[in-house]
């Protein structure tokens, strides 16, 4: 027996069978269901996506009932435990974990691209002093298209292997000149001789010293932080890189668009927000209140809820364990108080134990942010560091895909018809 779906449709009596395939059937076999032949095909509407596939993917597993993220069949807490972010990267991007010589060729290739050209740091120098540093990452890693306008030709496996190596080799770059250029000061050059989170450490913190040495389990607790950030499977920015993506724009225009969306503070945004929710509520006697009025729906308690997970987001416990190994090298912040008993309190309430709100990726990853000395508008820009693997792996995908189609959703139409123009000079006499 084929798994299908029997549809009756009342308005004619015409009954249908509509196949079932991985779970989905396919809204195309939906548009077949009309009145007549004049009439549009029955459509799905589904504002936000929750509840539509839109591609097959074999790059992230998540299973948010159970609180499990995988990324290629690797549970994310062994990968953050025992991986380091380029390897990911690589196990993304490839699909499988790498040989040593792969490894080492991979970390080669992306440290020998770690430098942009130096006309991207002449106009990263021309924004306003106050830019905020995710619209500089955006701007600049669009920009990296016109630098390299061969990217154009996305059906050249090895021109897309080229792009992607350039991408998350000069993200760090971008993301630590965005950095620098509101702090005033002078940008600094990769160094090549220093991993991939050092390195970026060294662009962030450098000033006169002859080479900057990060504390190695700063290094640790920054990489392991971009591994958790690496992918989460059809997310709103992942769905904004495949949406342009579908166009067959080259990947910088794609990633662009990937960090648009996450500048959101629905989105990669909220780690900003949760930080000045923390300062807001100030002392743990102000939680009571602040909660009273997350209730009466007057503000949302960032750093909870998830689309996908209703039960304790897994990065989130890794993330927390990581604040305590950061919190021991630069020593407390006292909004970790407020963070821990905030949790205690809201896993408690019903309103949130009802809606099943649990903290997700970004209500401890703010405080170690904090910690490391950032101001709260870097955080989505680290957020984007780590996740440049997963939006390229998921363009990849896309590109690979001969279901893809350009992204092209329908609409319920609202408004006026057919109403007869009269020219302005008519209007107006
Ligand atoms: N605080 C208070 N109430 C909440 C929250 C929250 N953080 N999140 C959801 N709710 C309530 C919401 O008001 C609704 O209640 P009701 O049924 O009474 O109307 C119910 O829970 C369902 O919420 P929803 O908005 O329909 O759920 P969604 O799946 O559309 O939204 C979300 C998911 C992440 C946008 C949302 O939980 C939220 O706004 N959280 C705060 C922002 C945040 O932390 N974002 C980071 C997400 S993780 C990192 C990433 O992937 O970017």
């Amino acid at each position: 027996m084929t798994d299908s779906l029997t549809v009756r449709d009342n308005r004619t009596g015409t009954e249908y069978d509509v196949p079932i395939n991985d779970g989905t059937i396919k809204a195309a076999d939906l548009g077949k269901i009309r009145t007549d032949e004049e009439s549009p095909g029955l459509a799905v509407y589904d504002p936000g996506f929750v509840n539509t596939a839109s591609c097959r993917s074999s790059v992230t597993y998540i299973d948010g009932d159970k609180g499990i993220l995988e990324y290629r069949g690797y549970p994310i807490e062994q990968l953050a435990e025992s991986s380091n972010f380029l390897e990911v990267a690589y196990l993304l991007i490839h699909g499988a974990l790498p040989t040593k010589a792969e490894y080492d060729a991979w970390v080669h290739e992306i440290t020998f691209h770690t430098f942009v050209h130096e006309n991207v740091k002449e106009f990263m120098q021309g924004f306003r002093y106050d830019a905020h540093p995710m619209g500089m990452l955006m701007a600049s890693v669009g920009a990296l298209s016109t630098f390299y306008p061969e990217a154009a030709d996305i059906k050249d496996a090895d021109n897309r292997h080229m792009q992607i190596v350039r991408m998350i080799a000069k993200m760090p770059t971008l993301g630590a000149w965005s950095f620098r250029n509101a702090q005033g000061k002078p940008f600094v050059y990769p160094d090549n001789d220093l991993g991939y989170t050092a390195n970026f450490l060294s662009m962030l913190f450098k000033m006169s010293e002859q080479k900057y040495e990060a504390d190695e389990r700063l290094v640790k607790a920054l990489d392991v932080l971009f591994i958790l950030h690496a992918d989460h499977e059809q997310n709103c920015s992942a769905n904004a890189v495949r949406s342009v993506g579908s166009s067959q724009v080259d990947p910088y225009s794609a990633v662009a668009a990937g960090v648009g969306a996450l500048y959101g503070p629905l989105h990669g945004g909220a780690n900003e927000a949760v930080l000045k929710s923390l300062k807001k509520i100030g002392s743990k006697e102000n939680i009571p209140d602040f909660i009273k009025g997350v209730k009466d729906g007057n503000e949302r308690l960032m750093g909870f809820g998830h689309r996908v997970y209703k039960n304790y987001d897994p990065r989130a416990r890794i993330i927390k364990k990581a604040a305590m190994d950061v919190f021991e090298v630069t020593g407390t912040n006292p909004l970790l108080d407020i963070a821990l008993e905030l949790e205690k309190i809201a896993l408690e309430d019903e309103y949130f134990v009802k809606r099943k709100l649990y903290p997700n990726v970004d209500f401890y990853s703010g405080l170690i942010y904090e910690a490391f000395q950032f101001p709260p508008e870097m955080f989505t820009v680290l957020f984007a560091i780590g996740r440049t693997p997963g939006w390229l792996a998921q363009w990849l995908e896309l590109v690979q895909d001969k279901e893809q189609k350009i992204a092209r959703p329908k609409q319920i139409y609202t408004g006026d018809r057919e109403l007869t123009f009269t020219p302005a000079a008519e209007r107006w006499a």
